[in-house]
């Protein structure tokens, strides 16, 4: 479902130029959990950026459920990036005064759900990784492996065809939590594409 094709990635100027990605070719097949271990700098957060939509290539081809994306307008990388992707940050960018609840309740304001709807999701979510007895209380009263939860939970409350987190093997918990989603992964026939660190 997702291809890439000779993808590379540049950054900089013309006089002092990063080449992050020197031609990388990969083809993800459904339900396919995937890890991408490399040296720091190696390029894994940059081309996990690209198959997420969040930044572009510089050249080559991203081919979703075998459309090319040569020709994508910025509203077709929105609606990728809202409906298709879900992703888990390494700072899991959760917002600070709000609850874990509404955390996980926000990812789900562009879809145009009823209030109710999303709350009901959001809960299911959140026990989905065990955290139904910490919904009302903020990020700051968590440990990090909740807080992880928390942003992993946001991440599939979309119910997304692809799943992309940015280093979590960190978080030893975490990979507890994860085994237990080869069902989850299975009942949604999620793609899981996972970015593991060194
Ligand atoms: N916005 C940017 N401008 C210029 N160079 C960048 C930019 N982002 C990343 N780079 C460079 O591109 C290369 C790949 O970076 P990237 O963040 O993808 O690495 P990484 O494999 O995720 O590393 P880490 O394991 O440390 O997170 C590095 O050499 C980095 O310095
Ligand atoms: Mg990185």
């Amino acid at each position: 479902m997702l291809e890439l094709k000779n993808i590379t990635k540049e950054y900089g100027t013309a006089s002092e130029k990063v080449h992050a990605l020197k031609g990388i070719s990969l083809k993800f097949r459904e339900a396919e959990f995937v890890s991408i271990l490399g040296a720091s700098g190696c390029g894994k957060t940059t081309l996990l950026n690209i198959i997420g939509g969040l930044d572009r290539y510089t050249s080559g081809d991203l081919i979703i459920n075998g459309k090319s994306t040569k020709d994508f307008k910025d509203r077709d990388w929105d609606s990728y990036r809202n409906y298709k992707v879900g992703f888990v940050f390494q700072s899991y960018n959760l917002i600070s005064h709000q609850t874990v609840l509404s955390n996980v309740e926000l990812a789900l304001t562009i879809g145009g759900i009823s209030k109710k709807e999303r709350t009901k999701r959001a809960i299911k979510a959140l026990e989905d990784v065990g955290l139904k007895e910490h919904i009302y209380k903020k990020p700051n009263q968590l440990s990090g492996g909740q807080m992880q939860r928390v942003a992993i939970a946001r991440a599939l409350v979309n119910n997304p065809d692809i799943i992309l987190a940015d280093e979590p093997t960190r978080c030893t918990r975490y990979k507890n939590k994860y085994s237990s989603y080869g069902n989850f992964k299975t009942n949604f026939k999620r793609q899981i594409n996972y970015n593991g660190n060194t």
